[in-house]
């Protein structure tokens, strides 16, 4: 029996498709490679080019593999864009998991990890943030992923499909090697942003406001390394191969890092002094994302490996220096 693993050649799928191969699965991947990259899929992994809002090529791939579970990257994430595209979000993110849960319905696949996010709780009331706080997206991207996890869910009781959602916070970092990474276009991210300067691709990083109610002024976040993610989703298939109920999990280290802690520890993993601006703020940022995963820990037995921040920069670093400018060199 296989895993399909939609958006396998995305930044998240790629690292989770890595170690899936690594613990023997066999691996399908279906990706229409908007976002992700051909360079990223895996050599071991069966590969489909197709969109997931493509009824036609799910039954395809459902037909010519067994497959057993899936877990889904496929969707949009700029919060920035989903402000100023929100249909594209209800599109591809909703619309493409409708799709996914009907083709799931039809050929009886029962099991399904979901890549979610922590902007389905919008402005935290409390940190660190628990499964059960409020749910109140303050834009389109954390809408929508909140709307596929409901839809999940209504799916789960009418038609038996189990499934675990994961809300990451901050995904940073890459593999060790530096053979795949973090490679978005247009780079919104905080890490990847703070690197190209030593890499020469930019001048200086832009703080963006240094006026919150944080201890340096600065918004902190909760930044947990992708390889740790990968192994979060593999954990999660085997609770729902093991036959327990569906469930929601935070993914995070618990611990926050300011805008300013960032910059000076990617100053300790590069060597290389890193030249700072101070912007206005950016619409929408909350003062602080921290997760408290304590669930994960007890129910999946996951605990995050990488909890340095210097040694997860230096994993970042290590890509982007074979990679500086990504993927299509
Ligand atoms: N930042 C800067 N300068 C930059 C880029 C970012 O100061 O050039 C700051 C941001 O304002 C923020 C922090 O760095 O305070 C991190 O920003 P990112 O864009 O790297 O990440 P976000 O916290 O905005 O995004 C994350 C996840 C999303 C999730 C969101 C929830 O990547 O998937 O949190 O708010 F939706």
């Amino acid at each position: 029996m296989a895993i399909l693993v939609c958006g396998g050649a995305g930044y998240v799928g790629s690292h989770a498709v890595h170690e899936l191969i690594q613990q023997n699965e066999d691996v399908v991947i279906v990706d229409n490679l908007q976002t992700g990259h051909k360079q990223a899929i895996h050599p071991q992994a069966k590969f489909y080019q197709g969109d997931i809002r493509d009824a036609v090529i799910l039954d395809k791939i459902f037909m010519e593999n067994k497959i057993d579970a899936i877990i889904h990257f496929a969707a949009n994430s700029l919060v920035g864009e989903s402000m100023v595209e929100p249909l594209k979000y209800f599109n591809n993110n909703v619309y493409g998991m409708q799709v996914l849960l009907e083709s799931m319905v039809k050929h009886k696949i029962d099991k399904i990890v979901f890549s979610s996010t922590a902007a389905v709780y919008g402005e935290p009331k409390r940190v660190p943030i628990m499964e059960d706080d409020e749910t109140k997206p303050t834009n389109p991207y954390g809408e929508t992923k909140l709307t596929m996890e409901k839809m999940m869910k209504w799916v789960n009781k009418a038609n038996g499909i189990n499934y675990v959602s994961l809300r990451y916070f901050n995904v940073a970092g890459a593999l060790d090697d530096g053979s795949i990474g973090e490679d978005h276009a247009p780079e919104t991210h905080l890490i990847p942003l703070i690197l190209q300067v030593p890499l020469k691709k930019r001048e200086h990083i832009t703080i963006f406001g240094e006026d919150y109610p944080t201890e340096d002024g600065t918004c902190l976040r909760d930044y947990i390394h992708v390889i740790d993610l990968a192994d979060a989703h593999i954990r999660a298939m085997n609770y729902l191969r093991s036959g327990k109920e569906s469930n929601i999990f935070n993914l995070g280290n618990g611990k926050g890092f300011s805008v300013k802690e960032m910059i000076a520890a990617a100053e300790k993993a590069t060597g290389e002094s890193i030249k700072v601006e101070v912007g206005a703020r950016r619409a929408g940022d909350p003062a602080q994302l921290i997760a408290s995963s304590e669930k994960a820990q007890t129910i999946l037995g996951w605990k995050p490996c990488y909890t340095n921040i210097e040694q997860i920069i230096k994993t970042a670093w290590t890509f982007h220096k074979k990679h500086p400018n990504g993927y299509d060199e």
